[in-house]
């Protein structure tokens, strides 16, 4: 048998909680944009578990795209400064538009998002976000739906990676990365 090398991260939020919580933001969703039709713009790689999830949760005409951002490079900390490595091609002049997001930290990726997608002249542009980390908070657009408040610590899982690992765990936990040098555990 080989040593255990693949730590399981410490839970913070069980895969219930996540499924119940995201129903409720799909309902309220769903409430607040009613007889119209919606666009999710998914923030990848982070999103994408909660965009499959809450894009179900939702009873509206959806279309759904994605756009490929890099703020951190392999640190734990926002630069500030973001990069945009995959955009998408569907206009979205004249359509309500829902950032999706996995967690907002310190802002300053979603700043950067909601000021570029607002020169392409949505009807609306608003954000929704599974986790917020309200310490570092500087965003200045309102975080129209969030899932949960956390503090300020290193979370994985529900498709948030550290260092491109966890994403596949069902549930969020929490890790110190300062111990963990070697997350695929080879
Ligand atoms: P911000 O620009 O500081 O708000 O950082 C936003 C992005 O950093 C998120 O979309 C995540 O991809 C990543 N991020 C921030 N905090 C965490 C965390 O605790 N775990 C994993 N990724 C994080
Ligand atoms: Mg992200």
């Amino acid at each position: 048998m080989q040593q255990d090398t693949h730590p399981r991260p410490e839970l913070l939020i069980s895969a219930d909680a996540i499924e119940r919580r995201v129903r409720e933001m799909g309902a309220q969703i769903s409430a607040d944009y009613a007889g119209e039709s919606l666009t999710l713009i998914g923030a990848l790689k982070g999103c994408y578990v909660l965009m499959a999830d809450l894009s179900r949760r939702i009873d509206l005409p959806l279309y759904i795209d994605f756009l490929e951002v890099s703020s951190y490079g392999d640190s734990t900390e926002s630069s500030g400064i973001v990069k945009i490595t995959k955009d998408f091609k569907h206009s979205i002049t004249d359509q309500h538009v829902l950032l999706i997001e996995d967690i907002v930290d310190t802002g300053l990726t979603l700043n950067y998002l909601m000021d570029l997608l607002a020169t392409r002249r949505p009807a609306s542009l608003a954000i929704a976000a599974l986790l917020v980390k309200p310490e570092k908070q500087q965003l200045k657009h309102p975080l129209k739906y969030a899932g949960f408040e956390i503090e300020d610590r290193f979370v994985v899982g529900y498709g948030m990676d550290y260092q491109g690992y966890y994403r596949n765990l069902d549930y969020v936990g929490v890790i110190d990365p300062e111990t963990l040098d070697n997350p695929g555990g080879f």
